[in-house]
């Protein structure tokens, strides 16, 4: 899957250009504006895609993929990547572009989603980070020479599910996975002199089902024991999926309370406690209205009369304000 579709919304206003008027400050007159941009942050499973998709929809934006794994071609259904449709016309970077044999390191996603961010600031338009990577997130915000920070006003949001809930969700998902013929796309990869630590074969579910595929291999293996080997298999996967759930959220901890991150934290576990229309209705309530509200007090200062007057002279941004405030 490659996505860069163009966005169908016409005459979109450039972030750029919206004054934030009443900076009179000396000091501010010799560093330029900053520009703006939205991570969204969360454990594997969470929503983070979903929220992302949301806020594009609000705002004239492109969204950066920081997953790690989903950087790369291939594997799909193992990598949860989001499919063209749920994309909603938003245009996606660094989704499944990196060749699956490939190394792609911190270093390398903190200088492309750089440049990234660049091309879409120049377009007018809003930079969503959203990705599981945390330390992906982590080398790009954190650079050594404080240039990102001295270029962006970054606003972070993260989703929050309690782990209980999350774990139920994250193992469900990876018997879905399994409907959905992961065990056949895992297989395509499958070599018996595969290094799990390159590329994309350090997804989970690439390793754990090596056993598997091995057996598969041998003559000496039986059915039976095949059947143990695969449910051993999909075991694994599921407590792996959960281990870097909880890996993910200590590291959000730890950047939000050791380094200071100022991430505002969005609890959209009674969103995974519901199902259909009460879920929806509780995603928008708990997580979507009031991201939206953050990100509108980020990006117009909201409070600040000027740049709100400022702000709503465009048709888009007055949709994505008027939306926001009815939203909670
Ligand atoms: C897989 O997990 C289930 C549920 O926890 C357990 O009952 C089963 O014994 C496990 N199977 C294997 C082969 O480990």
């Amino acid at each position: 899957m490659r996505i860069t579709m163009m966005m169908t919304q016409q005459a979109q206003p450039s972030l750029l250009q919206i004054p934030t008027g009443g900076m009179n400050f000396p000091m501010i007159r010799c560093h330029p504006q900053k520009e703006k941009v939205v991570v969204v942050m969360g454990a594997t499973g969470t929503g983070k895609s979903r929220l992302s998709i949301d806020l594009a929809t609000r705002y004239p934006a492109e969204i950066i993929n920081s997953d790690k794994i989903q950087v790369y071609e291939g594997l799909d259904i193992a990598t949860n990547k989001i499919s063209e449709e749920e994309c909603d016309g938003v245009p996606h970077h660094l989704l499944g572009i990196v060749d699956p044999e490939a190394d792609f390191t911190a270093g390398n996603f903190a200088s492309t989603a750089s440049l990234t961010m660049k091309s879409i600031v120049g377009r007018g338009k809003l930079p969503i980070i959203a990705g599981g990577s945390n330390s992906f997130i982590e080398a790009l915000i954190d650079d050594q020479n404080y240039e990102f920070r001295s270029r962006y006003d970054v606003c972070f949001l993260w989703v929050d599910v309690a782990m209980p809930v999350l774990h139920r969700f994250v193992s469900d998902r990876v018997n879905r996975m399994i409907r959905d013929g992961m065990v056949e796309e895992v297989r395509k990869m499958y070599n018996p002199n595969s290094d799990y630590s390159k590329g994309i074969r350090r997804a989970i579910g690439v390793p754990e089902f090596d056993a598997y595929f091995r057996a598969e291999y041998s003559s000496s293996s039986n059915r039976q024991n095949r059947g143990k080997l695969l449910e051993q298999a999909i075991n694994e996967t599921k407590i792996n999926t959960c281990k870097l759930a909880c890996r993910q959220l200590e590291k959000i901890h730890r950047l939000r309370n050791v380094k200071g991150w100022k991430i505002h934290r969005l609890d959209a576990t009674p969103v995974f406690e519901n199902h259909g229309d009460e879920a929806d209705k509780l995603w928008a309530e708990a997580v979507a209205g009031p991201g939206s509200v953050i990100v509108n007090q980020f990006l117009f200062n909201f409070g600040h009369s000027r740049s709100f007057v400022a702000a709503t002279n465009s048709g888009t941004f007055k949709r994505g304000v008027a939306m926001a405030a009815t939203a909670i």
